[in-house]
């Protein structure tokens, strides 16, 4: 028997309209992307503290996150000795994701908070969407997921990055994996999606080229 309209008892259930991300309007939300040694840790932490240093309240955070289920994925997908399938991937991320979202990135926006990720989205799309899943179906589970205000990607040629990987830290940093990985994320920035930054060059020059393009976000 088909449900019944719950409508029939007087009662009209709406569904919240589903944008295909949700906006936000507190804070500032930044996220900063980058193949694995490309720089990024070291230029999100160097953002969240030189805006600190201005007077803005700026907070650092990661993915996989430091909740449970990150945790889980650090120990049990990173770590592993093999690849668990793509799909699975896809969706362990995703829920950490909406875990992450749910208890820090969204009370942090509603507390006007700059909030700096050390990637999101964009990485499901290029790690999982280079072990070949479809990159509409990545969207659609990240659904939940707030949009960034602004979206960087730290650009390091492959060459550079293959002599900093010296010793496989996790299944992930095999050359095969960031090749593809990067075609992925050379083609976000290509479609406007991710906003890219010479990463081949000192720490100072890639931090003060993120930071000018922050505060001429935050100080329009
Ligand atoms: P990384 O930033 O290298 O963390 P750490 O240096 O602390 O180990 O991220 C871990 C790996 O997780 C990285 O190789 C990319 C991968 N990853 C995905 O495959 N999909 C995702 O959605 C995310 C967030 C990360």
């Amino acid at each position: 028997m088909p449900p019944k309209d719950i409508s029939e008892d007087g009662l009209t259930l709406k569904w919240p309209g589903l944008r295909w991300w949700p906006m936000h309007n507190e804070g500032f939300f930044i996220c900063i992307e980058g193949l694995d040694k490309s720089g990024k840790t070291t230029q999100a932490r160097l953002l969240e503290r030189r805006l600190n240093s201005l007077g803005f309240k700026a907070s650092y955070t990661t993915e996989p996150s430091q909740g449970e289920i990150g945790r889980f994925i650090r120990t049990h997908v990173l770590r592993g000795r093999k690849r668990i399938p793509a799909v699975a991937e896809a969706l362990l991320f995703a829920i950490d994701r909406f875990d992450h979202a749910e208890r820090e990135i969204n009370p942090m926006l509603r507390q006007n908070v700059v909030v700096i990720t050390d990637r999101y989205v964009y990485s499901s799309l290029a790690y999982q969407g280079a072990a070949g899943l479809d990159l509409q179906w990545i969207m659609e589970i990240n659904k939940f997921a707030p949009i960034p205000d602004m979206a960087i990607y730290i650009d390091v040629p492959l060459g550079v990055l293959a002599s900093r990987i010296k010793d496989y830290g996790s299944i992930m940093e095999r050359m095969k994996i960031q090749r593809k990985a990067h075609s992925v994320y050379t083609r976000l920035v290509r479609e406007g999606k991710l906003m890219p930054v010479d990463g081949n060059r000192s720490i100072e020059d890639v931090s003060r080229n993120i930071l000018d393009l922050v505060l001429s976000r935050l100080r329009h």
